[in-house]
């Protein structure tokens, strides 16, 4: 298949596009890096542009006769969207209908979509089924559930073949170390820890240690980055026109933070001195999925499914090249 990949230089991105390469489609990397870096897009397949852009966006697709798109382009700090809202509105879901528009301009009737665990807010029930109510608490999490909503809708009325792709928390890098994180404020725990581990930090700050959690600490799912590209080219593959696929991507096992910081420091041999500081705002306790659904209809499973292994890809990469793709 002819693909676009937007945010295709970013980091699940680029991992995506490099599997479908590898897979045999063509692929297209769009993307305007602002936080994706050149060197992470497939040579010879970057186009720089704005998704804002819609009449470009739209003869690109009839120009390389795009069959599918896979968005991945967003801007996806929690924190930042609570402080400038606009930028977030703007950049996810403005630029997200743009993309819409350009695709039905084009004709082109397939997306792969990524959302997150962020749309269920804090949820009632952990693991995490696909039924749990969406209820964001963060305007990030708002501006991904009002996309979601929007392919929904033009899956019902145009026949848009889509898949939402909820994504608990991307971690890890390509075994070979040659794709990995390398974010511009880092606000991940897992990077930030093994830039202890490298020097780069003098600790790590534990971000509250009295959540309601068997160590206080907030536990999360932490999903191999690869994973999520096999996920992504699963869906691709099994999509018919009209329908609306919304998934789970999580490995179901949950990590406190403590546990994560252990592992480092096992995976690493470093002591990587932690700190307790305060919480952090919106951060809810335990969020773990449940990925059955994804099994059941893509016969998905996680290669990755131990968080060491999931540390040692991270730390070989960023061991490797200590400041991202500039090293
Ligand atoms: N944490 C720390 N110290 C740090 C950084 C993080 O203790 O220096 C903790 C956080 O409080 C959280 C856990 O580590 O409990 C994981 O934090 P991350 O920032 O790595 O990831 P989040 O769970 O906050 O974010 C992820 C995705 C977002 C998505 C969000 C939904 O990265 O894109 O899940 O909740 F929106």
């Amino acid at each position: 298949m002819r693909i676009l990949v937007t945010g295709g230089a970013g980091y699940v991105g680029s991992h995506a596009a490099r599997l479908l390469n590898q897979s045999g489609h063509e692929v297209w990397v769009y993307d305007n890096l602002s936080q994706g870096h050149r060197e992470a897009a497939i040579p010879g397949r970057l186009i720089v542009g704005e998704l804002l852009d819609r009449k470009r966006l739209a003869e690109l697709l009839r120009e390389k006769r795009i069959e599918a798109v896979m968005h991945f382009a967003a801007s996806a700090l929690v924190g930042e969207s609570v402080t400038n809202p606009a930028k977030y509105y703007q950049n996810n879901l403005v630029a997200s209908l743009s993309l819409l528009d350009a695709m039905r301009d084009a004709g082109v009737s397939r997306i792969v979509f990524s959302s997150t665990t962020a749309t269920y807010g804090a949820p009632r029930v952990v693991p995490i089924t696909e039924d749990e109510p969406q209820q964001p608490i963060n305007p990030y999490g708002f501006t991904k559930l009002a996309i979601e909503r929007a392919l929904s809708d033009y899956a019902s009325a145009y026949g848009l073949a889509v898949a939402a792709l909820r994504y608990f928390n991307a971690a890890g890098a390509s075994p070979d170390g040659d794709l990995g994180e390398d974010h511009d404020p880092e606000t991940h725990l897992i990077p930030l820890v093994l830039q202890v581990a490298l020097g780069q930090r003098e600790k790590i700050f534990i971000f509250g240690d009295d959540y309601p959690t068997p160590d206080g600490t907030c536990i999360r799912d932490y999903v191999h980055v690869d994973d999520l590209a096999t996920a992504h080219l699963a869906a691709l593959e099994r999509l018919e026109p009209g329908q609306m696929m919304r998934l789970n991507l999580g490995t179901g096992r949950g990590h406190s933070v403590r546990e994560v910081v252990d592992t480092c420091r096992r995976v690493t041999g470093h002591p990587i001195p932690a700190e307790v500081s305060e919480r952090r705002p919106g951060d809810p306790p335990e969020l773990v999925a449940d990925a059955s659904r994804a099994f059941q209809q893509l016969q998905w499973q996680p290669r990755y499914a131990d968080l060491e292994t999931i540390v040692e890809t991270a730390w070989r990469w960023h061991a490797s090249r200590p400041h991202g793709f500039q090293s």
